[in-house]
């Protein structure tokens, strides 16, 4: 089975669909129409684990960026970690989302002993991880350990603007390598961009939607850009909301059998971001599992939301939210339709 949509849609359609606000209510039914044919009204969360606001990069866009020295960093330790998905667990999460920077701490053997513990300790869940690129052989061996899914945005898939909102330390190439080899090893592989991100153009755009029509992936994940007070984009504004919801459509309406979430930065946005995001044509939600002790310091823009509602702990309050918009949280792992646990594939 594929994962994409088997219509070809043409670069002259998806420009009016990402550009012209009068279509956004017509995008989101068509794409909520085809979630409800597929996922129904399931909506699947993820407990999101931040470990480490650390990281060895410095895209000008982020607020955990190296150079930032504003931020107040923070490296949960392995305890620490599986506290947070014992927590989760009796929450009802059976997956985890282990997200950090390119924190150099976490050696392929230290992230291998902390994905095995958690497998022993809950044999009924999946593990995402989402640390940044890594060698093949790196991330080979946390697929042996037994991760499942693996989170990186290809951020752009305009080589000119990647290169304006990465420092040339990052590369272009090696981004797209590694959510390749990722796919090859056997992972269910996320992608996604930001919408709104500065020098963004709808060409670039819609280079992301073919480029994600290449690598078939069984999750994407985007949000609108978000400024972040303390990075050289500091004086950029935020992506549109508008635009945000329309993309999130146009991903289902491409990608009928994707995870899609509803992204904290379209919370952040907007108050009923996540709840448009559903209505929108997303079935996943990824609340926040980390201490609320650290919570603030994982900045990656301004006004993140986490705490209240948004916070893992408060899941009843979160079933009644998305009750309301009318869908229903469950629980289990939530693989992609097409993925067999057997063989820990997916077509
Ligand atoms: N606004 C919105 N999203 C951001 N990300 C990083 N910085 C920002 C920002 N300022 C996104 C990137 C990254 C993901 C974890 O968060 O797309 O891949
Ligand atoms: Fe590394 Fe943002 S620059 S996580």
């Amino acid at each position: 089975m594929q994962l994409k949509n088997n219509k070809h849609y043409d670069d002259k359609t998806l420009k009016r669909w990402i550009e012209d606000d009068s279509l956004t209510d017509e995008l989101n039914k068509k794409a909520d129409a085809i979630r409800k044919e597929i996922y129904g009204d399931k909506v699947y969360v993820r407990g999101l684990i931040e470990f480490s606001n650390i990281c060895k990069n410095d895209c000008y866009y982020c607020g955990i960026r190296k150079s930032n020295d504003r931020v107040e960093r923070y490296r949960l330790t392995k305890e620490e970690i599986i506290s947070c998905a014992r927590l989760g667990y009796q929450l009802g999460y059976r997956t985890f989302v282990l997200q950090g920077g390119e924190d150099g701490h976490f050696s392929d053997d230290i992230v291998v002993d902390i994905v095995k513990s958690i497998k022993e300790i809950h044999d009924d869940v999946a593990i995402t991880l989402s640390l940044g690129e890594r060698s093949y052989e790196s991330y080979k061996r946390l697929f042996e350990a037994g991760a499942d899914r693996y989170l990186l945005r290809q951020e752009t898939s305009d080589k000119d603007h990647y290169e304006k909102l990465h420092p040339e330390s990052m590369s272009f190439e090696n981004r797209r390598k590694a959510l390749r080899d990722l796919k090859e090893i056997g992972f269910q592989v996320g992608g996604g961009f930001m919408v709104g991100s500065p020098y963004q153009t709808t060409e670039s755009l819609i280079k992301d939607l073919r480029f994600l029509e290449e690598l078939e992936p069984a999750m994407i994940g985007i949000g609108p850009y978000m400024t972040q007070h303390d990075t050289p984009f500091k004086d950029f504004p935020n992506g549109s909301f508008e635009m945000t919801l329309r993309l999130v459509s146009i991903l289902r309406i491409l990608f009928p059998y994707a995870l899609i979430p509803a992204t904290t930065a379209l919370g952040t946005i907007n108050p009923l971001g996540r709840e448009r995001g559903l209505q929108a044509g997303a079935n996943v939600l990824m609340p926040n599992l980390s201490p609320t002790m650290v919570r603030e310091k994982y900045s990656l823009y301004d006004n993140k939301i986490c705490t209240g509602d948004e916070a893992a702990e408060c899941r009843a309050c979160l079933e009644l939210r998305i009750k309301n918009a009318g869908y229903e949280i469950v629980t289990d792992r939530g693989d992609v339709i097409t993925y067999d646990k057997e063989t820990r594939r997916y077509s």
